[in-house]
């Protein structure tokens, strides 16, 4: 633990932030994920709540381990969101009253329309899945922005080399209209259940502001400093 005195150069600020990746159901038993593990955005909940900020986490899949120190801390409350549906309508809610939204949270872009109410089985033959695009969350946070509101999205992109991953993340913080974009490189190796992270960050200016890699939680507090410079 840190022996420093707390920085407090969010104290006030409210904040929501979602992490974690979302689960779409095919049957009791099935489900559609991701890799995201939730420590990302979990470490972006637990800086901006130890300098003072008021946080709301919005958890889809995390580890319980990996969300306990948030669970216990006075100033963050955490809510379950399983599925884009869920996370979409708690995030709707909770951004009414933020100054800040972060979506962290890995949203699956697809889900089933008709879950089966029975188990799947392999004797019914084999059976193709059915998908529908999910809302997009990030975009309806955008268009329903407070004034004042800083919004916060998350890219993860597979690119071959930092020129593409510079172009991707400049073309996806267009497309989302957020004020500020991380945009971190994902493959088979890279990304997920680490402990550190290298990013970049874009913003409106759609060129790159800056970067950082380190701990999770180093990039957290580097994405908190880039927003202040915003704000
Ligand atoms: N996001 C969201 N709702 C979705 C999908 C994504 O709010 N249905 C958010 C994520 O939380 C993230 C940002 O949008 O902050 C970018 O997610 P990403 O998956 O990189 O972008 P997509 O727009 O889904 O595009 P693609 O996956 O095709 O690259
Ligand atoms: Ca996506």
């Amino acid at each position: 633990a840190a022996v420093d005195a707390p920085a407090s150069d969010l104290a006030g600020l409210r904040v929501a932030v979602s992490t974690g990746g979302t689960r779409e159901p095919i049957d009791p038993v099935r489900f559609l994920g991701n890799r995201s593990s939730g420590k990302q955005g979990v470490a972006v909940a637990l800086a901006a709540a130890d300098r003072g900020a008021y946080v709301h986490l919005v958890a889809a899949h995390v580890d319980d381990g990996v969300l306990h120190e948030a669970l216990h801390h006075p100033r963050i409350a955490v809510e379950r969101a399983l599925t884009a549906v869920e996370m979409d309508a708690a995030m709707r809610a909770v951004s009414d009253e933020s100054d800040v939204v972060v979506m962290a949270a890995a949203v699956a872009d697809f889900s089933v329309p008709e879950v089966s109410d029975v188990k799947i089985r392999k004797e019914d033959g084999t059976f193709a899945l059915d998908l529908v695009e999910n809302p997009d969350i990030l975009i309806g946070l955008v268009e329903e922005r407070r004034p004042g509101q800083t919004i916060v999205g998350f890219a993860a992109e597979t690119a071959a080399d930092d020129g593409e991953l510079r172009e991707r993340g400049i073309r996806k913080r267009s497309r989302k209209g957020v004020d500020l974009l991380v945009v971190n490189r994902v493959g088979w190796q890279e990304g997920f259940e680490a402990s550190e992270n290298a990013v970049l960050f874009v913003d409106a200016t759609d060129d790159v502001a800056g970067q950082a890699s380190g701990t999770k939680r180093a990039v957290a507090d580097a994405l908190w400093d880039a927003v202040l410079r915003l704000r």
